[in-house]
């Protein structure tokens, strides 16, 4: 390096020992030796940008249950609770007093693991833990958080297979639910907040008024401390790093409650972050996740120290979140319920859609926040839409893709199980209903494996001939049910589309784009794709979140990641040495005169907003007169 300054410099300084003739006559010499010290130069700044940038690679154990040949012990009846106290499952000692939770696979119903709930001390000390690590982390750059996304990022990509298996070990999904619903969303994650967090939370400028030009105005968005994320089962590793990398990435620190369905997945998840936090230099603690039972979430939702929640999940639930939230009046975005509408348009080309529209029904087993459970169908299109429904539905495969079959391999499965079977009695009374009410029905029941006998399935179903007013055309089914629904009049289709509680998502098909855009604009909704589904989320850019029922906030874009900061409005002086506010004369404590202050003060009004020229002249002159009368 140090001859290639020499060189360089060489030619350049006439005076020195190196003033050779021969050497500076040539500029082709020279021109190519800049070239070669820029490059050097360039090198070493990527070298040292690297540096700081580049992933941490961090090593982390696959677990023996996400092998699809792993086998323990089958859990009778898991299906019978969510999450069952049965103590002769317990790892260790048992601890009188505690309660825990236990993890099953539904697919199999093989029992994964016994957990120790959280108590209401763990709770308050896990937010302890956070806090403290957020008082460090806050002062972290953006290109340290960064860091921290790009090594995540680059783990998730190089270990997909191992988090889509765990994925599926917990929730009975398939790897390609797992891959789609989880794994690209978070990537589409990570790299946003690597490329654009930094534009949405740095300082902003706003702009000035008339009488403010000698100050400069900007906002600053400024880490809350400790939030919390409350989250669903249907994707344990969206669900858990979304609101995680959002929240570090922001500069807090962050509490997340996994729901007791998922906890061996989601532990798994979490500690995934945490020792990509230490291997970046940084603690751990940051990030905390925790388990417990519905009546110990207050000890979260009421912390004084917590500064935010989001909460995705029931509407019920999120109702009494959004109620413990009010004792601090801690900032809540609720993500609850959906019963996304797909519209489509009269001469919409049925065959070309039809797989969109499958994969947005069955996607997940159908329990997907923004998963279609309704199809809203021109009439002149609604006996092929039904035929097609009916040849593509027979086809589906439901099953475990971590379950080798009695003959060996894994068999090809399109639609896994459902976390548990709880509502299974209840769906069947709605499809009945719906029945007695005029509509057919294919599917429609729980459906038994032949040899996965404790697995926890719901067949593949569509309601045809479905009528808004039928309550499985209006209730949020989270299963891998559709109501194919009639409409005659495109404005029939919009009430039928917006009358429901909720207003989440929406999609509407046709061949005319501006059209389509028309009936998208009429719909009571938080995001739509028109000839597309669920696309909105995998732009990170878009805010997610829903209107009516399904809840308020948004997670996602530049919403949701300044929801987790505190908007703080800054004033400057734009030139400190030159002009600064000061109050006149005429204005000053104590007020000499009624008379002059007001007349002074009325002239200022007018000079600075009056409508014509002369108004403003006519301001002038009032408010010089005050200042000279005052004198
Ligand atoms: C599981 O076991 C089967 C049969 O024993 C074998 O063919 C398969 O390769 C195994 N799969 C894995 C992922 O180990
Ligand atoms: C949606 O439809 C309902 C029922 O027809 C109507 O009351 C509501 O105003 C519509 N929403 C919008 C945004 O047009
Ligand atoms: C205040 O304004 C009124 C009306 O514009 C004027 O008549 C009066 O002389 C002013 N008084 C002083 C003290 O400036």
């Amino acid at each position: 390096m140090s001859s290639l300054v020499a060189l360089l410099l060489g030619p350049m300084s006439s005076s020195s020992q190196w003033d050779d003739d021969e050497e500076r006559s040539n500029p082709l010499v020279f021109w190519s030796l800049s070239f070669f010290f820029a490059w050097g130069i360039y090198l070493v700044f990527d070298r040292y940008q690297k540096l700081h940038t580049s992933a941490i690679k961090f090593k982390f154990q696959v677990p023996t249950a996400a092998d699809p040949n792993w086998s323990s012990l089958y859990i009778p009846n898991a299906h019978l609770e969510s999450h069952l106290e049965d103590r002769s499952l317990l790892p260790g000692r048992d601890m009188p007093g505690r309660r825990y939770i236990t993890a099953f696979d539904p697919s199999t119903g093989l029992h994964i693991g016994t957990f120790l709930a959280d108590a209401e001390q763990e709770i308050e000390e896990k937010i302890k833990w956070a806090t403290r690590a957020q008082r460090e982390w806050k002062q972290t750059t953006f290109t340290q958080r960064r860091r921290v996304m790009r090594s995540l990022l680059k783990w998730l990509v190089d270990n997909q297979e191992t988090c889509a298996n765990v994925a599926c070990r917990d929730t009975g999904k398939t790897q390609v639910d797992a891959a789609l619903g989880e794994i690209l969303t978070t990537c589409s994650k990570l790299e946003w907040l690597m490329h654009h967090g930094e534009e949405y939370l740095r300082p902003e400028r706003r702009k000035n008024n008339l009488a403010l030009t000698y100050k400069i105005a900007e906002v600053h968005y400024e880490p809350l401390g400790v939030v919390a994320g409350i989250v669903s089962w249907n994707y344990p590793l969206h669900n858990a790093w979304s609101p995680i990398i959002a929240a570090i990435f922001s500069g807090n620190g962050i509490v997340l409650k996994c729901s007791e369905k998922v906890i061996w997945s989601s532990t798994y998840f979490v500690n995934i972050i945490q020792t990509c936090l230490e291997a970046c230099g940084h603690d751990p603690n940051l990030v905390q996740l925790t388990y417990c039972y519905p009546d110990e979430v207050e000890t979260l939702t009421t912390s004084p120290l917590i500064k935010h929640i989001t909460f995705i999940g029931s509407e019920p639930v999120g109702r009494k979140v959004a109620i413990a939230a009010t004792k601090h009046l801690t900032p809540v975005t609720l993500e609850l319920g959906g019963k996304d509408p797909a519209i489509i348009l009269p001469q919409t080309d049925l065959e070309k859609w039809a797989s969109v529209w499958m994969r947005g029904v069955y996607q997940n087993a159908g329990q997907n926040c923004i998963g279609i459970e309704r199809i809203i169908v021109h009439s002149t299109l609604y006996d092929r839409l039904e035929e097609i429904f009916k040849e593509r539905v027979e086809k589906l495969r439901v099953g475990s893709v971590m379950a080798p079959s009695p003959d060996g391999p894994v068999q090809v499965v399109d639609t896994g199980s459902m976390i548990d079977s709880t509502r299974f009695r209840g769906m069947e009374k709605l499809l009945r209903d719906a029945e007695e009410e005029g509509a057919n029905i294919i599917g429609g029941k729980e459906y038994e494996s032949p040899w996965l006998e404790h697995g926890q399935y719901f067949g593949t179903t569509v309601v045809c001939n479905a009528e808004p007013s039928m309550q499985v055309a209006k209730e949020e089914m989270f299963a891998p049910v559709v109501c194919l629904i009639s409409y005659d009049e495109v404005e029939d289709a919009i009430d039928i589309a917006n009358g429901t509680r909720y207003g989440l998502g929406a999609s509407v098909f046709g061949p005319d784009q501006t059209q389509c855009l028309a009936v998208a604009k009429e719909l009571d909704c938080g995001m739509v794709a028109v000839n597309d589904f669920g696309v909105f989320y995998l732009n990170q850019d878009l805010p997610f979140g829903g209107t009516k029922a399904s809840g308020y906030g948004r997670f996602g874009g530049p919403e949701g990641l300044r929801a987790l900061t505190n908007v703080k409005a800054v004033m400057v002086d734009r030139w400190p040495n030159f002009i600064q506010t000061a109050i006149p004369r005429v204005l000053d404590y104590p007020i000499r005169s009624l008379t002059t202050s007001w007349n002074f003060t009325s002239g200022m009004v007018r000079v600075l907003y009056g409508d014509a020229w002369r108004d403003r002249f006519q301001g002038l002159v009032t408010l010089v007169r005050a200042m000279r009368a005052d004198d």
